[in-house]
């Protein structure tokens, strides 16, 4: 069983060179942290803790520091400790150099630095540290509806290819112009023209890049789910574009209609990624396991397919996603975790019990989360 999916994938290709890790951690006034100051080595760290300790806060702080958001979905002010003016979060990362990011955030000011200077533009900053986070809400990409897994896209898609973010935006910004218009009783037919061409030219992009996108993640999440679930299942990812031809004449033929409904029928806002499961849809036919262990394979499918295009594996957080597994997926789900660690890379995961198999005990390096207090444990 051990031996299970160690044909490797993204990290197999990397040398210890390439790898990237989290040195040091620094957070103050961070939820419930006065004040946090950690070092880290490469490896496996699990964090140990009864709820409520701040186990899941660290993860959030080092998310944060990586992508200057939280993966709970809430804004700077939830994220000061109760009672304190901002917070502020810090890092060094060690790869082939040594970064030092710095985040602080009250209502009033907000600072970034990197290296000690002011971050004037967010390109230069995003890419110091790479994480990809797993939680329980992940399960949404399977049960929810199709705008997670759209979203699950666009941000893959942001953190590899340059430009498709800022794509996203204006095709974004088009869109809701072009509803706004639509709303309107009599709409201004050249504004309307001149929003259509914008939502085509970016659209067209956007469509073309999720084209090329799903054949390539597509295998990686089928390898991953395989190796968690151990082999039984078959999985195929699919992507379903809402425009099949050209998005300029349907959106012609669309007309019609899109004055009786009044908004954009036809565009990749209202793309769709098919989840099936031995043919099926997973989201109609999966067990609860089943769609957990989908939602793994498709964030193991983020971190290999960043691994891939930057060369670095991507520090991988999760959360509280053990025990939601049985026995038989948490042992496989582990040699996928151990691998990255062991192409030097660098996995956090939160636990309140250890709850898995004993070969990964000599490998990891265990720390315990008691009322904003991280201590490393000994044993
Ligand atoms: N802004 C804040 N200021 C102070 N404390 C906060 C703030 N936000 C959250 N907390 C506290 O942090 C604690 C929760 O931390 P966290 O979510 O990291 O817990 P956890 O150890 O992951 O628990 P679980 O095992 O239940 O997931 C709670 O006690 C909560 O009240
Ligand atoms: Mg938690």
């Amino acid at each position: 069983m051990w031996n299970r999916g160690l044909e490797l994938g993204a990290w197999g290709t990397l040398g210890q060179g390439r790898a990237v890790h989290l040195s040091r951690l620094r957070l103050r006034d961070f939820r419930n942290y006065g004040r946090l100051d950690a070092d880290f080595a490469p490896g496996f760290h699990v964090l140990l803790g009864r709820n409520a300790q701040g186990k899941t806060n660290v993860l959030e702080s080092i998310y944060l520091l990586a992508t200057l958001r939280s993966f709970r979905g809430v804004g700077g002010a939830q994220m000061i400790r109760h009672g304190a003016t901002g917070y502020f979060v810090g890092a060094n990362v060690t790869g082939a150099g040594d970064h030092e990011i710095k985040a602080y955030w009250s209502p009033k000011e907000r600072k970034l630095s990197l290296d000690g200077r002011p971050v004037r533009k967010l390109g230069e900053y995003l890419g110091t540290l790479r994480a990809v986070v797993f939680c329980t809400e992940d399960l949404q990409l399977v049960k929810g509806p199709a705008r997670g897994r759209r979203r699950f896209l666009d941000l893959l898609l942001s953190q590899t290819e340059t430009g498709y973010l800022a794509t996203l935006l204006r095709y974004t910004k088009a869109l809701r112009s072009r509803n706004a218009l639509l709303k309107q009783s009599g709409p201004d037919e050249l504004l309307l023209e001149s929003f259509t061409g914008e939502l085509v030219a970016t659209g067209n992009l956007l469509i073309a890049a999720r084209h090329q996108l799903l054949p390539r993640i597509a295998p990686l999440v089928s390898a991953s789910y395989q190796r968690v679930a151990g082999g039984r299942d078959e999985v195929e990812v699919v992507y379903q574009p809402a425009v099949r031809g050209d998005f300029a004449v349907e959106l012609s033929k669309a007309r019609a209609r899109e004055r009786v409904m009044r908004t954009t029928l036809v565009g990749p806002h209202r793309d769709e990624v098919l989840l099936r499961l031995n043919g099926q849809s997973a989201l109609a036919f999966g067990s609860e396991g089943q769609k957990r262990t989908y939602a793994i394979a498709l964030k193991m499918a983020q971190a290999e397919h960043i691994g891939a295009v930057h060369g670095v594996m991507p520090v991988l957080l999760i959360d509280d996603v053990m025990g939601e597994l049985d026995a038989g997926r948490r042992a496989g789900l582990i040699p996928l975790l151990q691998r990255a660690h062991r192409s030097g890379g660098q996995v956090f995961m939160t636990c309140t019990e250890e709850n898995w198999p004993v070969e990964l005990a000599s490998e990891l390096f265990r720390w315990t989360v008691e009322d904003g207090v991280l201590k490393r444990a000994t044993g």
